[in-house]
């Protein structure tokens, strides 16, 4: 039967032999007999991967945080190899990415996640293209299928990396879930998730995966998780597959309070821009007018927390100017991170934060 996402999100990577116990339990082990945990993997780690893999349509690995698989990803690549990133995306990324090129071991390329053009040409030259969309903290939206059309159909083979094949194509789904999109199914070779995001969804843990095309690439990941060592934690592996059982729900959730606030906050006088992806997601952010009044907004909240990250159940919300890895987005503006409160009550503080400014 092909089963929707919302049954798949609830019922992947369970196992059921005869007496097995409803959840995968958490295994807090280092070895298994003669198998060691950071080469072999775990039952609670796998339970996690076959879940997103599952959601995702490709071979997942579990790294300890969504920068440890990140790293996994850069580590396919030769030294020298080209890297392109969007100009708007996490920066964390670009910090990783910023080390490397300047101890000489990759080349970077920046460019603007909007400039379509830019992407289909350097799809052409470049080693790996690094695709985020929606975009954090901007949420501009790449077109992932056309790019990763123009950098060629066959499915990517991490072995042929650096010689005259084409780039691969990495997509952080972090914002849009799997339920949002599935970039391995617009031809993207590897998906990406900060877990510790919407996936997690509680704010309780630091997880990353990858999801990849090929059986191939999968190994590869587990190579570099093996070499590397970010290997997930038991618990926080436990933690985000519950999490993830309600990821649908949540993500709906989230999409219909986030669009409905994006339209209240389009409307009222104190706002200068709001932006909702078309795709949905529970990330919107709006514009007032200066750094000064931005901040005056956030400390004037009584019920959504002024707080970093983002997907939790809780509603947060940053102005990311204030960060220096963010200086290039406009002074005044806010990533808001809708939480599961009720949405009139969330209105209610923006409005009583916003009259606060007059
Ligand atoms: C879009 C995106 N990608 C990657 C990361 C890094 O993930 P982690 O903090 O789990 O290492 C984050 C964290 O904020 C993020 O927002």
């Amino acid at each position: 039967m092909n089963w929707s996402a919302r049954t798949r999100a609830v019922n992947s990577g369970r196992r059921d032999g005869e007496g097995d116990p409803a959840n995968v339990p958490i295994t807090p082990a280092s070895h298994l007999g003669l198998g060691y945990a950071r080469e072999d993997g775990t039952d609670t780690w796998r339970a996690f991967e076959d879940a997103i893999g599952d959601l995702e349509g490709g071979h997942a690995t579990a790294f300890a945080s969504g920068m440890g698989a990140i790293s996994a990803v850069f580590d396919l690549l030769p030294s020298g190899a080209e890297v392109v990133v969007p100009t708007d995306s996490y920066a964390g990324m670009r910090d990783m990415l910023g080390h490397a090129e300047a101890s000489g071991r990759l080349r970077a390329r920046r460019l603007d996640p909007r400039d379509t053009d830019a992407w289909l040409a350097a799809a052409g030259e470049a080693d790996l293209l690094w695709l985020e969309s929606p975009t954090n903290p901007s949420l501009f939206e790449m077109p992932i299928a056309e790019i990763a059309r123009a950098a060629g159909a066959a499915p990517a083979t991490g072995a042929a990396v650096g010689s005259d094949r084409r780039p691969i194509v990495a997509v952080d789904n972090t914002f849009a879930t799997p339920l949002g999109q599935q970039p391995l199914s617009l031809g993207a070779d590897v998906v990406m998730h900060s877990a510790t995001k919407l996936i997690g969804g509680h704010s309780d843990l630091l997880l990353g995966v990858t999801v990849v095309a090929t059986e191939q690439l999968a190994e590869q990941m587990r190579a570099a998780r093996r070499r590397g060592g970010a290997t997930p934690g038991a618990l926080e592996a436990w933690l985000a597959l519950r999490g993830m059982r309600t990821l649908p729900v949540r993500y709906a959730a989230v999409s219909a309070t986030a669009a409905e606030l994006a339209k209240r906050l389009g409307e009222h006088p104190a706002v200068v821009d709001v932006r909702y992806p078309s795709l949905g997601g529970g990330v919107l952010s709006f514009e007032l007018v200066g750094a000064e009044s931005a901040d005056a907004f956030c400390a004037g909240l009584r019920l959504i927390r002024h707080a970093t990250s983002l997907g939790g159940t809780e509603s947060t919300l940053e102005r990311r100017a204030a960060r220096p890895s963010d200086a290039h987005v406009p002074a005044g503006a806010i990533r808001f991170s809708v939480g599961l409160e009720d949405p009139d009550d969330l209105w209610a503080d923006i409005t009583q934060a916003l009259a606060r400014l007059e």
